[in-house]
């Protein structure tokens, strides 16, 4: 029996900038998002600075070794307490505006020469926190104080990456490269295996493309595909929910972000990261395997992006034999803006 063709979400999904603050609030808000890896935050005062969807956010490494997350906005009239990127701070943080201190685990403690105030109490205006877990060595972020927890969403990538020795694994590298296209534009191509002959020459003499598998075990997805002799990835790569997707290379794991700058721009931030003492010719293999790959795959995304921005191209359809991880993802998509 035929497996039915389902149709794709509408094309002014992938433009529109009150859904983009939508899929902000409902979205972005509300899942898990990888921020730092934890051999980032090695030293007490050590931060991270990021803006995910909007949102600026702050990781760092406090007192007893914790590893903690704010929003990157002071409580007095929302000043930052540090440029995105990374830093050290000395004892607390300061903000960058009128200077005032607070410590690791968010307490105000100096409100600089502020003067007698009738009615302030310090103790209302401590940052604002986030909940914050590690996964072997990953730290993810929640803006959602009821969300589901890391360690239970998480278990189908645990299942799969049990294998690979992470803990061992040395955080080697970060890149980004910016995109001019919706992030589901992105998103949906990496949620496919279907455009690999056609796009991904190298990619494709490195594994066995006629044998992909898909597991899609919400909210993750897994593709797998037999890797030729001496290939450079593994034939593992999986994604979760919304905007994480891990490339597990032959010797080493690609973690990629993919975080919306605005409705129609999009950010690829990449953590590479390699086991102590490997080669440097092995990592210079593979970060330009995933570089041909993630160029290939900009130019088409960007390309996509101008169809759907013309206004012609309505709606599509998806291939039930090769885009099941597409058709997932749409429908969480629409679950979650409440698309009818
Ligand atoms: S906004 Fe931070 S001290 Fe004024
Ligand atoms: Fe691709």
């Amino acid at each position: 029996m035929k497996q039915i063709a389902w149709k794709t979400l509408p094309a002014r999904i992938y433009r529109d900038g009150d859904l983009y603050d939508t899929e902000r609030r409902q979205i972005f808000a509300r899942s898990w998002l990888l921020v730092a890896h934890a051999s980032q935050l090695q030293e007490t005062g050590e931060y991270l600075a990021v803006t995910a969807a909007g949102y600026p956010l702050i990781v760092v490494r406090g007192e007893n070794h914790a590893i903690r997350a704010f929003h990157n906005v002071c409580r007095h009239r929302a000043g930052p307490l540090a440029n995105d990127g990374r830093g050290k701070c000395e004892g607390n943080f300061v903000c960058m505006y009128h200077g005032w201190r607070y410590s690791f685990d968010g307490r105000l403690i100096g409100a600089r020469d502020f003067g007698a105030a009738e009615g302030f109490d310090p103790r209302e205006y401590a940052l604002l926190s986030l909940r914050c877990e590690t996964w072997r060595g990953f730290v993810f972020i929640n803006l959602d104080r009821d969300a589901v927890p890391l360690s239970k969403l998480i278990a189908p990538l645990d299942a799969r990456a049990k294998h690979i020795p992470l803990e061992d694994f040395r955080f080697a590298k970060t890149t980004s490269h910016d995109l001019l296209c919706n992030w589901k534009t992105y998103a949906e191509n990496f949620l496919e295996a279907y455009h690999i002959p056609q796009i991904h020459p190298f990619l494709n003499s490195a594994i066995d493309s006629t044998k992909f598998e898909i597991d899609v075990s919400p909210p993750c997805v897994f593709y797998l595909a037999p890797r030729r002799d001496d290939s450079p990835v593994s034939g593992l790569w999986a994604w979760m929910w919304p905007c994480l997707s891990v490339n597990v290379y032959a010797d080493g794991v690609l973690m990629e972000r993919i975080w919306p700058l605005s409705a129609t721009a999009t950010r690829l931030d990449y953590l590479y990261l390699f086991p102590e003492g490997v080669e440097p010719a092995v990592v210079e293999r593979t970060i330009k395997a995933s570089e041909t790959t993630t160029f290939e795959d900009k130019a088409i995304c960007e390309a996509v992006q101008r169809n759907l921005d013309a206004g012609v191209f309505e709606t599509g359809c998806l291939s039930p034999k090769h885009e099941q991880g597409v058709a997932w993802f749409q429908s969480e998509v629409k679950r979650a803006i409440n698309l009818v």
